[in-house]
């Protein structure tokens, strides 16, 4: 009998930052180490776990050089975060880091509103940050920001994308994740976007970040998945949005990327009922409705048996 070994996705968990930099509600030190080693616990070994950004623009992310130290080192998880420039890097290194990742956007308007900088002034603080990372062997990540549509200024053209992602690819970011900040973005311009994207640098070294404003976001995922995109962001349960894109909402659920890769035959490394339990009670703590279909489908099955 010939086996086909199943392909590998890599799921990249952004809850902790990504989400809960939008929640209402914030949550303490101690809260957020606990949900970052319950997710852990799931088999998730990819974990934004904070920003080193000014708590005057993002007071949840407050206290995440706390986070960082009280996370172990050890345990085969990379935990990474946020840096906009030198200071968040050497706050990151002091936390003790092993991975950063920087955010640039593909629209002027986003990066002077979520940055303070337009997107060649971020490469300027870009620079020195990954040289520094580099010299410390320390990973470095890069997001681009309203891949297909921005808050301010409307269409983004798929080129602007292509162009940011392949300048953090050549500064020396590892991984690029392309951002559809607002949910804007279908299936079409998605598959369109990777193609482009993936004849100008590695589509290994691409990822997709989906939010779900429209509902969007896990066509989304299917359509990168067809462009040979293996690395997807999410969110458990759901969570957040982005405080400097009015209207947006949570990232694509964890709960639901699982449950499509796995129906389609990719491993994960990754517990669905583990990552569903996760989120029902992330969920409560937060008092928000737990936005993963498959969270709540799963939590309904479970009442049922017992
Ligand atoms: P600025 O005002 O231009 O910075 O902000 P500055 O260099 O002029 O400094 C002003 C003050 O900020 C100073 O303090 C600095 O010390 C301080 P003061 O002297 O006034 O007391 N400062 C910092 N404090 C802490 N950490 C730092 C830091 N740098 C300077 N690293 C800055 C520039 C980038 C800091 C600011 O605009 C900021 O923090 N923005 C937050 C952006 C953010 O976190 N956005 C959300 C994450 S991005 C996202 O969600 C998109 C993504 O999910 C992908 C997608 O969906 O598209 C990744
Ligand atoms: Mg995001």
């Amino acid at each position: 009998m010939s086996m086909v070994p199943m392909q590998a996705v890599k799921v990249f968990e952004v809850g902790p930052r990504d989400g809960l930099q939008n929640e209402r509600q914030p949550l303490s030190v101690a809260a957020r180490v606990g949900l970052i080693g319950e997710l852990a616990g799931t088999g998730l070994r990819h974990i934004e776990a904070g920003a080193f950004v000014s708590p005057r623009w993002v007071p949840q992310m407050a206290g995440s050089d706390e986070v960082l130290r009280q996370l172990p080192s050890n345990d085969g998880v990379s935990y990474t975060a946020l840096v906009p420039n030198r200071q968040g890097f050497e706050a990151a290194q002091r936390a003790g880091c092993r991975e950063v990742a920087v955010f640039a956007a593909a629209s002027e308007a986003f990066s002077r509103n979520n940055i303070n900088c337009s997107i060649d002034e971020s490469f300027e603080r870009f620079t020195p940050v990954l040289r520094a990372a580099n010299e410390a062997s320390i990973r470095v990540r890069g997001y681009v920001s309203c891949v297909l549509g921005c808050p301010f200024s409307g269409a983004v053209a798929p080129e602007a994308v292509a162009k940011v992602a392949r300048r953090l690819y050549e500064l020396g970011c590892y991984e690029i994740s392309l951002g559809d900040t607002i949910g804007a973005g279908g299936p079409d311009e998605t598959a369109q976007l990777f193609e482009l994207c993936a004849r100008q640098l590695p589509v290994a070294a691409l990822a997709g970040h989906f939010h779900d404003t429209w509902g969007m976001a896990i066509a989304n995922v299917h359509a990168a998945l067809a462009q040979g995109v293996r690395t997807f962001d999410s969110s458990v349960a759901g969570l957040g949005g982005c405080p400097y894109s009015p209207g947006a909402s949570g990232n694509v659920a964890t709960e639901d990327l699982l449950y499509l890769l796995h129906g389609l035959g990719y491993s994960t490394g990754v517990d669905l009922e583990a990552v569903a339990q996760v989120g029902v009670r992330i969920s409560a703590q937060l008092g928000t409705a737990n936005r993963s279909r498959a969270g709540l489908a799963l939590a309904a099955r479970s009442a049922r048996e017992h």
